[in-house]
């Protein structure tokens, strides 16, 4: 099994913590990889729809690549956020905001429709619904069929200033949450996934999408003549 895990922040703090240790959960071999935002991007999408036309036209295509390929390969992601005003952290979204050319109304990866996902997010107090919510719409909206979710209020500004008895019931839930990774079973394909991806074609076919290289990347992956991601 391979897991990338994409930390929405550079510090190791409760919401690390918990990501990490839930890939550590997961039984069987298992290599993980690690991401950190903005560590390894900093920077923030500049607008210039080069993506559009070419992946690799992005200035900072070459960083990119890195995560990207990463992605691509692994079967198990998981995307850590500390609750920042409510919502994702800045640099998680910068890594959103520059990657929504995966998003399934453009190029969106073959191999994202046979993963699992699980989004971490803590805050001191207030509700982690929201934050989880933009994560969720970025991966829903990449492919992915199987969102895990684990928000909590740790009531704390770091690791360890979470209580013992929080850290119990993190743990708890950690120990559930790698016992439903731990499988290589394909996850199943949920109707809205399926809605979606077939709305998506039909926007490619009558050429209403953002670049003809869009149409040709949908035919040249058979999407256009009814083959499906999650079927190949
Ligand atoms: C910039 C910033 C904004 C925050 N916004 C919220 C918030 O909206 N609601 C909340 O309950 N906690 C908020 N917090 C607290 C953190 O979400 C909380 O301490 C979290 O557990 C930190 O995770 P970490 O240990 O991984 O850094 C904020 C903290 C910072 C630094």
């Amino acid at each position: 099994m391979k897991t990338v895990i994409l930390n929405g922040q550079n510090h190791k703090g409760s919401t690390y913590h918990i990501g990490r240790s839930i890939a550590d959960k997961i039984v069987g071999e298992n290599e993980i990889t690690e991401f950190y935002f903005p560590r390894d991007l900093n920077h923030f999408c500049a607008g210039c729809y080069k993506c559009i036309e070419d992946m690799a036209a992005c200035p900072h295509y070459a960083e990119k690549k890195t995560i990207i390929d990463a992605i691509d390969a692994a079967d198990i992601l998981i995307v850590t956020t500390p609750t920042y005003c409510m919502h994702m952290s800045a640099p998680l979204k910068a890594f959103f905001d520059l990657t929504f050319d995966l998003w399934m109304p453009h190029r969106p990866m073959r191999s994202m429709f046979s993963k699992r996902a699980v989004i971490v997010s803590t805050s001191a107090g207030s509700s982690t619904k929201h934050a989880i919510r933009d994560v969720k719409d970025s991966l829903f909206n990449m492919g992915v069929p199987k969102i895990y979710r684990f928000g909590t209020a740790v009531h704390a500004m770091n690791w360890e200033g979470v209580s013992e008895k929080k850290k119990a019931k993190i743990d708890k839930k950690t120990i559930a949450i790698a016992g439903k990774l731990s499988t290589s079973k394909k996850p199943s394909v949920g109707i809205k996934t399926r809605f979606m991806f077939m709305l998506m074609g039909m926007m490619q076919k009558k050429g209403w999408s953002s670049s003809p290289v869009e149409v040709e990347y949908w035919k040249q992956n058979g999407w256009l003549d009814g083959k499906k991601p999650w079927k190949e």
